[in-house]
């Protein structure tokens, strides 16, 4: 990112300057250069416990706004696809459902919950069809236990943007944890999310604001 440059020696960094945290130019400049690119958690797999479950979502809420739908195929196997039709961009999937395939509700293209696509009426007469590009977009899924990552344009491999929470926290029964909504609560912070990131690590916060 332009402008900014951060001593890696923490004793010598200083504060970003206020532009990072104001300026709509820095915000977007973030969105693409680090949250496109980083493996952004989906949920866990019990969004799609059953084979057949389809379960559209976005990354980040509206930050990333590429709809997607992950999948449990018959085989059992997950995928994380485009949600967006290979024809002419018609959103597919639009609530949690099951079914054996997903079928677009504008001209009827028809794709396997892998993404492939399997028929599409009145095109029997078209060369060359289909093609690869006319299966749904596959985004790569990362599962850690019963958690799910994807990332919108990898740049780097799960195992490596992982390891250190991997190394740290392998002791954890993670594929045993189950989602408690009862338990849960959403908390919505109107900041920054770079302030958010700060006060989590500034841990020297807590003797005196709690
Ligand atoms: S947009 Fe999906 S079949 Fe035409
Ligand atoms: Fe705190």
């Amino acid at each position: 990112m332009s402008g900014f440059i951060i001593d890696v020696d923490i004793a010598k960094a200083r504060t970003l300057s206020t532009e990072f945290y104001t300026h709509p130019r820095y915000f977007e400049e973030a969105r693409e250069k680090i949250f496109v690119h980083a493996w952004q958690f989906i949920g866990d797999e019990d969004l799609v416990k059953e084979p057949g479950s389809c379960f559209p979502f976005q990354l980040l809420g509206d930050h990333l706004p590429e709809p997607l739908v992950l999948t449990r195929d018959k085989q059992n196997r997950l995928h994380c696809l485009s949600n967006v039709c290979t024809h002419r961009g018609n959103l597919l999937v639009n609530e949690a459902c099951t079914s054996a395939n997903i079928r677009c509700k504008y001209h009827g293209r028809l794709f396997g919950l892998d993404g492939k696509m399997i028929s599409m009426p009145e095109f029997r007469e078209v060369k060359e069809f289909p093609a690869p590009t006319d299966d749904l977009h596959p985004l790569e899924l990362f599962q850690w236990g019963k958690l799910l990552f994807t990332t919108l344009e990898k740049e780097v491999e799960a195992k490596l943007f992982f390891k250190e929470m991997i190394d740290r926290l392998s002791w954890l029964p993670l594929h045993e944890f189950v989602f408690r909504p009862e338990l849960s609560k959403d908390y919505r912070v109107a900041a920054h999310w770079a302030l958010y990131c700060e006060n989590y690590l500034e841990g020297f916060h807590i003797p005196f604001v709690h």
